[in-house]
């Protein structure tokens, strides 16, 4: 199976490392549009513009499925994106919904939704989450974690003063939804902020369930996938990325 990864930039490879790991797929075609992120600061219509554009990318490839690693672009770009193609397109929002509801049972659990100021403006995890009766639920914008990613702070006293600036006032919940593609490269320090407490939903895991769940996906290949890796921007920027972040 061949498929298409989309992420409005590098923080994809957060879940493409998943997919890798899965051996669901035969090929992977990466596609960042680095020239435009971050797309987490922009306007809905504007995600919905650019989403629609990365399927015009991908239309020379012939995927079987494409999957939006974007949670961004899963918030307000995945009902137009589906309706323009022939193939599946599977964002993460979802899949993180329905890991959450498999490890959490209890309705009264504490969650924190982290995510950019799109996506915690979408609303779309908590609406998800209340939905299946969730009650006890904070969503909050920690979108300077996305640039302190990217500049490989992964741990230290800029990350612990950012976590003081965002999570002083946050009760420790039960569960975390990583709910933005940069945050799993954190996580273990987000955890541990949280005095290890927490349990948290990566997106990457979380769309491997899915696929497991509702595409009936198997292991398939015990290569590792032929990926190929392009940007709207400097591609070789994103493979310099992918051999820190495939790793880490
Ligand atoms: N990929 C985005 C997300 O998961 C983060 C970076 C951006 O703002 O474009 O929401």
């Amino acid at each position: 199976m061949k498929i298409g990864v989309f992420d409005s930039g590098v923080g994809g490879l957060s879940v493409l490392k998943s997919l890798i790991n899965s051996n669901f797929f035969k090929e992977i075609i990466y596609y960042g549009d680095t020239a435009r992120v971050p797309y987490g600061m922009k306007d809905k219509d504007i995600i919905i513009k650019f989403s629609l554009e990365a399927l015009d990318f991908f239309n020379n490839f012939n995927i079987d499925m494409l999957i939006v690693a974007c949670n961004t672009v899963s918030a307000y770009g995945l009902d137009s994106m589906q309706r323009q193609t022939s193939y599946p397109i599977v964002g993460v929002i979802e899949s993180g919904v329905l890991s959450l509801h498999n490890k959490v049972q209890d309705r009264n659990k504490k969650i924190l939704i982290l995510g950019t100021k799109a996506t915690i403006q979408s609303n779309i995890y908590a609406k998800k989450l209340e939905s299946l009766g969730y009650k006890n639920i904070k969503s909050l914008q920690t979108g300077l974690f996305v640039p302190l990613v990217e500049e490989g702070i992964f741990s230290g006293d800029l990350l612990d003063s950012t976590f003081r600036y965002y999570f002083s006032e946050i009760e420790i919940p039960n569960a975390i939804i990583l709910g933005c593609t940069h945050f799993p490269l954190i996580q273990n320090e987000i955890k541990k902020y949280f005095y290890n407490k927490p349990i948290l939903i990566h997106s990457g895991e979380a769309i491997v369930e899915y696929l497991t769940k509702n595409y009936k996906l198997k292991e398939m290949h015990s290569n590792e996938p032929k990926i190929s890796f392009y940007a709207s921007n400097n591609p070789k920027a994103i493979e310099s990325y992918a051999k820190i972040w495939l790793k880490s």
